[in-house]
């Protein structure tokens, strides 16, 4: 009975100590010199407030800070001014639901650091941050020395400066509104069995770039608890029938 009770507790001390993985690694960040702040960037240019209003009510802009503090991945962003936003077809924004207003905004960041040279290398298409990783919405980049174009099928949209780099963050200024194609295709057929199957083998799929989305992480929780129950289960059951 001892022996039973000192095996509890020291599994109860590993459970402990692997199921916060997630919440170590912030307490890893504040090694690294000050969080970037993308926002604080967009505002100092001073043209981007629909923009930055668009990230802060999507919350987008969480996402990024997350990344941007979390991964060495890179993050290249392409920021239409209030101009570019006054310049859509009256109700366009208007027209689009809220998710999708999420994606347009995530259509905007793309997962990797490019510098302006890297850009007349780029392979197209160029995946965005919005659809998760099926690449649904891409875009594509066409440089000639200083001269770059975005193109997304809707839209065509020149690169007219640099707003803000460092080696993990880009900023540029785009003179559009990058629109999805997606957005004005008709929708692919039957999504909702393969929605459904979805959400039960890989939730991060649906989810999208929503990393430390509270839903995932209690879902691992469930998983390793189940995982950690049929461990002491079968530990009791060979103490017993060693006693
Ligand atoms: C980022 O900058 C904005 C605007 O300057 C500020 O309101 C916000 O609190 C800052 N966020 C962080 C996490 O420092
Ligand atoms: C960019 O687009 C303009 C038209 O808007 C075109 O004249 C130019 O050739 C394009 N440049 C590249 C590199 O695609
Ligand atoms: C790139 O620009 C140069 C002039 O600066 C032009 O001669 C050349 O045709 C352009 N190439 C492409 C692919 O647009
Ligand atoms: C983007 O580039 C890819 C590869 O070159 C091409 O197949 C695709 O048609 C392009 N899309 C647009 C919208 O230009
Ligand atoms: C974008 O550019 C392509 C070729 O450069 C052209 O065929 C297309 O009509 C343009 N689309 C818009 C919306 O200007």
């Amino acid at each position: 009975m001892k022996h039973i009770f000192s095996l509890f507790s020291l599994l109860f001390i590993f459970l402990l100590q692997s199921t916060p993985t997630s919440a170590q690694s912030p307490a890893v960040a504040p090694a690294s010199p000050g969080p970037t702040n993308l926002t604080a960037i967009l505002e100092k240019a001073r043209q981007f407030t629909t923009f930055i209003r668009l990230l802060q009510t999507t919350k987008v802009a969480d996402q990024i800070d997350t990344q941007l503090d979390t991964s060495n991945q890179g993050l290249t962003i392409f920021a239409p001014t209030d101009n570019a936003f006054s310049n859509l077809k009256p109700g366009t924004l208007n027209s689009f639901t809220d998710e999708q207003k999420v994606e347009l905004i995530q259509f905007h960041v793309v997962p990797s650091f490019f510098s302006p040279s890297q850009f007349q290398t780029v392979s197209n298409p160029l995946r965005t941050q919005a659809g998760g990783s099926e690449g649904a919405f891409p875009l594509n980049v066409t440089a000639n020395g200083s001269q770059v174009n975005i193109t997304t099928g809707v839209t065509n949209a020149t690169l007219a400066n640099s707003v803000y780099s460092d080696n993990q963050l880009a900023v540029y200024q785009v003179d559009q509104v990058l629109l999805p194609l997606i957005f004005f295709q008709s929708p692919p057929p039957a999504p909702a069995p393969l929605k459904s199957k979805k959400a039960t083998s890989s939730p991060d799929s649906s989810s999208g770039t929503d990393d430390g989305s509270p839903s995932d992480s209690s879902g691992e929780n469930c998983l390793s608890k189940n995982q950690f129950f049929a461990f002491i289960s079968s530990i009791v059951l060979v103490l017993l029938a060693l006693s």
